[in-house]
């Protein structure tokens, strides 16, 4: 966890790690110092706004999308209601157990590293680990309430806590270094983001040269009133815009799910 800290886990605002952040720092008071260095009880909130001083704070509120998980009831009946109404096709014909099939091939064998964005209640971090097969398995969220939802699911399942790195982040501001992370999931959450193109630049720059992300989304023809909804080559064009290039990209839909494998 120690050395995860001084390298991949950096401020959101400034990028810089603990070792090479100025003792006193003068943009965030040392906000993140005292962040990261504190054992959290729950997760870490690295999200810009808990980092940045009172007069560096931008009174913009998130979307509704995005809002909408941040009460208690949404992560609470998540993975109470969904995964049975996924599995009859809407999240791929058999679910989740489908899909996670798919990441653990597409991941292979070389990813020591392994990041969950917009993880929710965890239902791939938690595969994830039951694998064994990562160093470290980073879990990170928007909403509090997804991220304690986790906590409680692997209490549940009798996962160790110490099994994962809880990170309250915002896809947009990623707390990551560059080029740092072997892998990345981020599944059914590009619909929900407030700028989706700012999230995948953000994955962009911290995927390590090679670098793999797996990520899915919903599309059109759903209705875009609430969520935004994507055809395949809008999400080709937010891929290629982020620097991902056509011969390591894949964009596949498959009724109104939408599953990209991109390579950096
Ligand atoms: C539909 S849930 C998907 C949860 C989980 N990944 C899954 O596969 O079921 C979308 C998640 O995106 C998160 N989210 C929304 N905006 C975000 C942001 N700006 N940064 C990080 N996560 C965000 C929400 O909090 C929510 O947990």
């Amino acid at each position: 966890m120690m050395s995860i800290t001084n390298t991949i886990i950096v401020c959101p605002i400034c990028h810089l790690n603990l070792v090479e952040l100025p003792q006193n720092c003068t943009i965030c008071l040392n906000n993140f110092r005292n962040k990261i260095t504190k054992i959290p009880e729950n997760f870490i909130d690295l999200t810009p706004e808990s980092i940045q001083t009172q007069s560096q704070k931008k009174s913009e509120t998130k979307p509704l999308r995005t809002q909408l998980f941040r009460s208690q009831i949404i992560p609470l009946l998540y993975e109470r209601i969904l995964p049975p109404i996924w599995a009859m096709g809407l999240r791929n014909l058999g679910g989740m157990e489908v899909e996670f099939g798919e990441v653990k091939q597409f991941f292979g064998n070389d990813s020591e590293v392994v990041v969950d964005i917009s993880c929710g209640s965890g239902i791939m971090a938690r595969q994830l680990i039951k694998t064994g097969k990562y160093k470290q398995v980073i879990a990170l969220d928007y909403s509090e309430f997804m991220l304690n939802e986790l906590q409680q699911k692997m209490k549940q399942e009798n996962i160790p806590l110490s099994k994962i790195m809880l990170i309250r982040g915002d896809v947009e501001m990623l707390p990551f270094a560059d080029n740092s992370i072997e892998a990345i999931y981020s599944g059914a959450a590009m619909h929900c983001w407030p700028n989706t193109e700012q999230g995948i630049n953000n994955i962009y720059r911290v995927l390590s040269t090679g670098g793999k992300l797996f990520a899915t989304t919903f599309m059109k023809p759903l209705p875009s009133i609430v969520f935004r909804f994507f055809s395949v080559d809008e999400l080709l064009n937010i891929m290629l815009k982020a620097g991902f290039v056509q011969e390591s990209l894949e964009v596949e839909k498959r009724g109104v799910y939408g599953i990209i494998k991109c390579r950096k």
